[in-house]
């Protein structure tokens, strides 16, 4: 069994334009993790260019920064086991007409023929990105004594039968 992990997804500032902050959630809670904590974010530069360090200097970073400074954005803390890879897979690939149906680029996201592909949800790659990414958006005022203890999950339920 795969160890209790916490990731970060934004949904980004298409997303929320967009009126789908609530799907995405729902898509992740469906699945069966938790929400941790929330925040609707309107980050600045320096906290997107702390974010995306890994791609400075490629040439999307400007139009991806400029894309994630555009409007609000909403962050989120996600709990459970193996959720890093979980909401990575729930995600999608990154290119949103590359993405298989079923996820959420795939189903929700496409091409606007912008220079940055808008694809509504960042998640976390790993645990070392995880711990640095919750950082950030969190930050250390949000340690456990603010937050909420985290109930078992509810069983799955049973599809009805119809007589
Ligand atoms: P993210 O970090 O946002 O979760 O997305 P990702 O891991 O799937 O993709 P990554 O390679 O980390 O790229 C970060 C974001 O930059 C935008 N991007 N645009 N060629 C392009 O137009 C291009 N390549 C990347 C996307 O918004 C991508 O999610
Ligand atoms: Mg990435």
């Amino acid at each position: 069994m795969a160890g209790l992990e916490e990731t970060l997804v934004l949904v980004k500032p298409d997303g929320v334009a967009r009126n789908l902050t609530g799907e995405i959630l729902s898509r992740i809670e469906a699945k069966g993790y938790q929400l941790v904590d929330i925040r609707m974010v309107e980050p600045n530069r320096d906290l997107l260019s702390a974010h995306y360090a890994e791609h400075e200097g490629k040439p999307f970073f400007d139009p991806l920064v400029n894309f994630m400074e555009s409007g609000p954005v909403v962050a989120m803390r996600i709990a459970g086991h193996a959720a890093i890879a979980g909401v990575r897979s729930l995600c999608g690939a990154t290119d949103p007409t590359a993405a298989a149906p079923g996820t959420i680029r795939g189903d929700l996201g496409r091409d606007w023929g912008l220079a940055v592909q808008q694809n509504l949800i960042h998640a976390s790659d790993s645990l070392e990105s995880s711990s640095r990414e919750l950082a950030l958006w969190f930050g250390p005022l949000l340690s456990p004594p603010r937050r909420r203890r985290l109930p078992p999950p509810p069983p799955p339920t049973r599809p009805r039968t119809t007589r």
